[in-house]
């Protein structure tokens, strides 16, 4: 039977081991028409995606920051995510919001998925995440990276979240109880 969205959601978690399968082009049809049906703030569309299969980018890209991005030389698909800051004050949460929707979609068609923090990492000591990343991509200078999200079928299932493990005690109504 077909999950609803909340069991969806409930089940989505970070993989970072794939299988070698590829991704199909009716897969990534459905990660465009996601990432291009996403919201954005005064209809802005301030982001650009970067779709990338190349094992060779893939490996340059999972040397990106020291650390939470090693997996990505094992991922067959990447999506690098942009946003500019010329067009929207908000790009950051536009990025963002494309992000997990496509998290969401390959969830929802059998994929696994993990976000790569780019925006304010630190590639080295001279040099940031985001601009190593623009020079293999060839990204244009008014633009930011926000995020890489990893994607392929999963290695394994993971556990879903339990919902007895839900932090209750951040939901508040009407107001924060002394
Ligand atoms: C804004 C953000 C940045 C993240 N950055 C990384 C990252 O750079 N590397 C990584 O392996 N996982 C990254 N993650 C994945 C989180 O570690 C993961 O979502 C969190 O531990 C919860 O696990 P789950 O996704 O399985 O629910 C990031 C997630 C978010 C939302």
């Amino acid at each position: 039977m077909r999950k609803s969205m909340l069991e969806q959601i409930q089940n989505r978690r970070s993989c970072r081991k794939f299988t070698s399968q590829p991704v199909g082009d009716d897969i990534k049809e459905q990660f465009i028409k996601a990432i291009l049906w996403s919201p954005t703030s005064k209809n802005n569309r301030p982001w650009e995606f970067v779709f990338i299969e190349n094992k060779q980018t893939l490996e340059q890209l999972s040397k990106c920051k020291p650390h939470g991005a090693a997996f990505l030389s094992g991922a067959p698909l990447a999506i690098v995510i942009l946003g500019d800051p010329t067009k929207s004050d908000v790009w950051i949460e536009d990025c963002s919001i494309a992000a997990i929707l496509v998290q969401m979609v390959a969830e929802d068609l059998g994929l696994g998925s993990t976000w790569i923090q780019i925006r304010r990492r630190e590639h080295d000591e001279n040099l940031s995440a985001g601009d190593y990343v623009k020079d293999i991509i060839k990204a244009p200078e008014c633009l930011e990276v926000a995020s890489i999200i990893a994607i392929g079928y999963k290695e394994r299932e993971r556990e879903p979240y339990a919902d007895n493990a839900l932090l209750h005690n951040r939901i508040h109504f009407e107001e924060f109880k002394k």
